[in-house]
C-alpha cells in the first residue's frame, strides 16, 4: 500500500513529460526581442492598440514591427508552432498603404516557412510548422525591401505544443568590446567645435572643449568685449552685442605643454553652427526623471571629461511637467523637480547648456501636459476628444527662457488629431512657407511655426529641435520655421535593426544640412539605455562603432543616450575619439552619403573643411568584407592621397589611388572610418 503514493507520482511525472503542453508566444519573456522600431508587446499592437488584422480583431498574439527578431529557444522536443500573421490595422491609413511585411520562420539556421509579401488590409495567413528536432527558432518579420513603413506586424493565436522543457526566447549573443581609440595625451589638445553662434545680445556660455591633464591655464587673444573667461576652466560667458565674426586665438597650457587654436564666435542669426552635442533623458530614463537624477548626470557630464569634447547640453525630456501655473500659467514641473531656476543655474554653472521637452498636443507620448488643452486653464480633462483649442505656446516659451533653458525639444505627439479643425482658425499664417504640399500637409507645420517665431522674440538663444519623426520632408522646410534640427525618422531602439533601418533612410535629406541645420536620426544607443528598463545596449560592438561613425558622418546631433553614472570604458572611448568628433563638428556642415556600394558594402563620403574626405566602409552584411579596393574614382578621391584610420588615429599609409588597391577588411556589421587627405 505505502509504494501506491509514490507509483502515483511516477506515473504523474511519466505523462507530464511525455504528454504535450501549450505556451503561447504571448507569454514568453518578450524583452528578449528586437525590432527595428518601439517594443514587442503582448496581445496589443506594438501601438498598444489591440491586434487587428484587416478588421479582424485577436484577443491574444503579439505585435511587432519590421524589421522584427525573436529567437526562440527548444529543446528538440517541441512539436509544432502555430499562428495567424499579418499586418496591424492600427498604422494611419497612408502608411498603412505603404506597409509590406514579410513573415518569416528559420529553424536552425533554414527557413521553414514564409508567407510571402504582405500587406496592409490582406487576411491573416496561417502558419504551422513542425520543429521535432529543431533547437533554435527565429521569427523574423523583414521590410520586404520597401523600408518599414507602416509595417506593424503581428503574430496572433501564436502558440507553441511541446513536451518536456518550455520554449524560451534569448537574447542576441554577445560579443567581447574591443577598445579602438587611443588614450587621449597628456598635454592639451583643443578639440572640436571650433564655432560658435549665437545672437547679438543674448547670453554666452561655451566650454572650451580641451582634454589633457588639469590643472590647465586658459588664455584668449582679443577677447571680444563683453565676454569672460574663466582661466582655470576654461568656461567663456557673456554677451557679444554687435553682431559680426570674431577671431579668437585660445590657448591651454598645462605642466606637458600648451595647445593653440583659433575659435570663431559668429554673432548673427544663426544657431548651432555645428551639430548639437550634450545627453538626453529619454533613452535611458524614459519618463521617470527628477530633479536630482539631472544633477547627477551634468556632474557625471564634467568628471568623466565629456565637455573636454564638445558634449554641452543636458536635455530634459518627457516626464518633468506637473499641471499649468505660475506668472505666465505655464505648464510647471511636478514635484519631482521642486526648482526648476535653480536647476538650470546649477547645469549653467558647470559650463554646460540645458534643454526642455514639450509637444503641441494636449498630452505628450508618457502622459503629461503639452501646449495645447482642452480648457482655457489648460488643464486636459479628457484627452481623448483631442480638442486642443486653447494654445499656450507663448505662454511656456516665456516660462522657458525666464527659467534659462538653451535648448529645446519639440514633439508633435498626437498633433494630427487636432490638425484639420484648427486649420480653420488658424491666426498665424503659413503661407509664407516657401515649399508646397508634398506628403504631409502644410498645415503639419503649424504648431512648429508659431513655436519657432515665439522663441526667436525671446532675449535668450534657444535650439530648437523639431520632433516630428520626418513628415512631410521637414528636412525641406525645418529652416523656415525656425528649426536648427529635425528628427528625420521614428523613435531609434538599442537593436541592429532599428539602426539599419534609420542609417539607411538618411540620404534622401542629406542636401539640406549645413551649418544651423542638422537632421537628426535620433539620439545615441550606446551604453546602458532602456527607457526606463536599463539595460547595456543590445548593440555589438562593431555596431556600436558603425553607429557612431554614421552619426558622425551624417552630421547628426550627438545626443548621448545612456546612464553616464554607469559609464564603461568602452563606451567612454567610443563618444570620446577627438578625430571621428571632428568629422561630426566640421564647420563645412557637409552630410556624407553613400556614394557607392559593393554588395552591402556602402560607402559614405563627407566632404570636409580642409579639402580632405571622411570615408565610412560600412558593412551592412552579416559576413565580414575582405577587398581590395580600386574604384576610388567613385568616391571622387583622385591622385596621391594619405590614408588615415580615424578610430585608431593611425596614418596607414600613402597611396597613389589611381595605381594601387587598398586593402579593407570591414567587420560584420561593423566598419572603417577613413581619412583621405590629398598630398601636396
Ligand atoms: C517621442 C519622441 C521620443 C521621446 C518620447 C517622449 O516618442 O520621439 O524621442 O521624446 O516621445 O514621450
Amino acid at each position: 500500500m505505502k509504494f501506491l503514493p509514490l507509483f502515483s507520482l511516477f506515473i504523474l511525472l511519466f505523462f507530464s513529460c511525455t504528454k504535450s503542453r501549450t505556451v503561447w508566444l504571448d507569454e514568453l519573456d518578450l524583452s528578449n526581442a528586437d525590432q527595428a522600431t518601439g517594443i514587442t508587446r503582448a496581445n496589443q499592437s506594438m501601438w498598444r492598440t489591440p491586434l487587428v488584422i484587416a478588421s479582424d480583431t485577436f484577443a491574444r498574439g503579439i505585435g511587432t514591427h519590421a524589421f522584427g527578431v525573436i529567437r526562440v529557444q527548444l529543446d528538440g522536443k517541441t512539436n509544432f508552432f502555430e499562428a495567424l500573421v499579418g499586418v496591424d490595422d492600427s498604422a494611419p491609413e497612408g502608411e498603412l498603404k505603404q506597409s509590406s511585411v514579410e513573415f518569416v520562420v528559420i529553424g536552425d539556421g533554414h527557413i521553414l516557412w514564409r508567407s510571402g509579401i504582405m500587406h496592409g488590409g490582406d487576411k491573416a495567413k496561417r502558419v504551422t510548422v513542425s520543429l521535432k528536432g529543431i533547437s533554435s527558432l527565429i521569427l523574423r518579420t523583414d521590410h520586404a525591401g520597401d523600408g518599414i513603413v507602416g509595417d506593424r506586424a503581428d503574430w496572433v493565436n501564436a502558440k507553441f505544443e511541446f513536451v518536456g522543457k518550455a520554449p524560451y526566447t534569448v537574447q542576441r549573443k554577445r560579443e567581447a568590446d574591443y577598445i579602438r581609440t587611443p588614450k587621449a595625451p597628456v598635454i592639451p589638445l583643443i578639440n572640436a567645435p571650433y564655432r560658435y553662434g549665437a545672437c547679438p545680445g543674448n547670453s554666452i556660455l561655451f566650454t572650451i572643449p580641451v582634454s589633457g591633464e588639469r590643472p590647465m591655464n586658459f588664455t584668449i587673444a582679443d577677447l571680444p568685449s563683453g565676454l569672460s573667461l574663466d582661466s582655470s576652466t576654461g568656461i567663456v560667458t557673456g554677451k557679444i552685442d554687435v553682431a559680426g565674426v570674431y577671431n579668437m586665438k585660445v590657448t591651454a597650457t598645462n605642466v606637458h605643454g600648451t595647445d593653440c587654436r583659433e575659435i570663431i564666435f559668429e554673432i548673427g542669426d544663426k544657431l548651432a553652427l555645428t551639430p548639437p552635442m550634450g545627453w538626453n533623458s529619454w533613452n535611458v530614463f524614459g519618463a521617470d526623471i527628477s530633479d536630482e537624477k539631472i544633477r547627477k548626470m551634468a556632474d557625471a557630464m564634467v568628471d568623466l571629461g565629456l565637455t573636454n569634447y564638445g558634449y554641452a547640453y543636458i536635455n530634459i525630456d518627457d516626464g518633468w511637467q506637473g499641471q499649468r501655473g505660475g506668472k505666465y500659467n505655464a505648464v510647471m514641473p511636478n514635484e519631482k523637480f521642486p526648482d526648476m531656476k535653480a536647476l538650470v543655474d546649477y547645469v549653467h554653472s558647470k559650463g554646460l547648456k540645458i534643454g526642455i521637452y514639450s509637444s503641441p498636443w494636449v498630452q505628450t507620448f508618457a502622459g503629461y501636459v503639452g501646449g495645447s488643452a482642452d480648457t482655457p486653464d489648460g488643464k486636459v480633462i479628457n484627452s481623448s476628444r483631442r480638442v486642443g483649442k486653447y494654445s499656450f505656446t507663448k505662454n511656456d516659451v516665456k516660462q522657458w527662457a525666464e527659467w534659462g533653458f538653451d535648448y529645446l525639444k519639440y514633439d508633435w505627439c498626437s498633433y494630427g488629431g487636432v490638425l484639420d479643425r484648427d486649420l480653420d482658425k488658424d491666426p498665424y499664417s503659413v503661407s509664407s512657407l516657401a515649399f508646397q504640399g508634398g506628403g504631409d500637409s502644410i498645415a503639419g507645420r503649424k504648431p512648429f511655426k508659431i513655436m519657432g517665431d515665439y522663441l526667436r522674440k525671446q532675449p535668450r538663444d534657444i535650439v530648437y529641435n523639431l520632433c516630428q519623426y520626418g513628415m512631410g520632408d521637414v528636412w525641406k522646410w525645418g529652416d523656415a520655421v525656425g528649426g536648427q534640427c529635425w528628427r528625420t525618422t521614428n523613435d531609434i531602439t538599442d537593436t541592429w535593426e532599428s539602426v539599419k533601418g534609420i542609417a539607411l533612410s538618411q540620404d534622401r535629406a542629406a542636401a539640406w544640412a549645413k551649418p544651423g541645420n542638422w537632421n537628426d536620426p535620433d539620439m545615441l544607443v550606446l551604453g546602458i539605455v532602456g527607457w526606463g528598463n536599463p539595460h547595456q545596449t543590445k548593440l555589438k560592438p562593431d555596431e556600436q562603432y558603425l553607429h557612431f561613425s554614421l552619426w558622425s558622418l551624417f552630421s547628426a546631433p550627438l545626443l548621448i543616450g545612456c546612464d553616464l553614472e554607469k559609464m564603461d570604458d568602452f563606451t567612454l572611448s567610443l563618444l570620446t575619439n577627438n578625430e571621428v568628433i571632428a568629422v561630426n563638428q566640421d564647420p563645412l556642415g557637409k552630410q556624407a552619403t553613400c556614394v557607392y556600394s559593393i554588395g552591402e558594402l556602402r560607402i559614405y563620403v563627407k566632404e570636409l573643411e580642409d579639402g580632405s574626405k571622411a570615408v565610412g566602409f560600412c558593412n551592412f552584411d552579416r559576413e565580414k568584407a575582405d577587398i581590395s579596393f580600386r574604384d576610388f574614382d567613385k568616391l571622387n578621391i583622385t591622385g596621391k592621397q594619405t590614408v588615415r584610420d580615424l578610430w585608431r588615429q593611425k596614418d596607414i599609409k600613402t597611396l597613389d589611388t589611381g595605381r594601387k588597391p587598398l586593402s579593407l577588411n570591414v567587420p560584420a556589421h561593423g566598419v572603417l572610418l577613413y581619412k583621405f587627405t590629398p598630398v601636396q
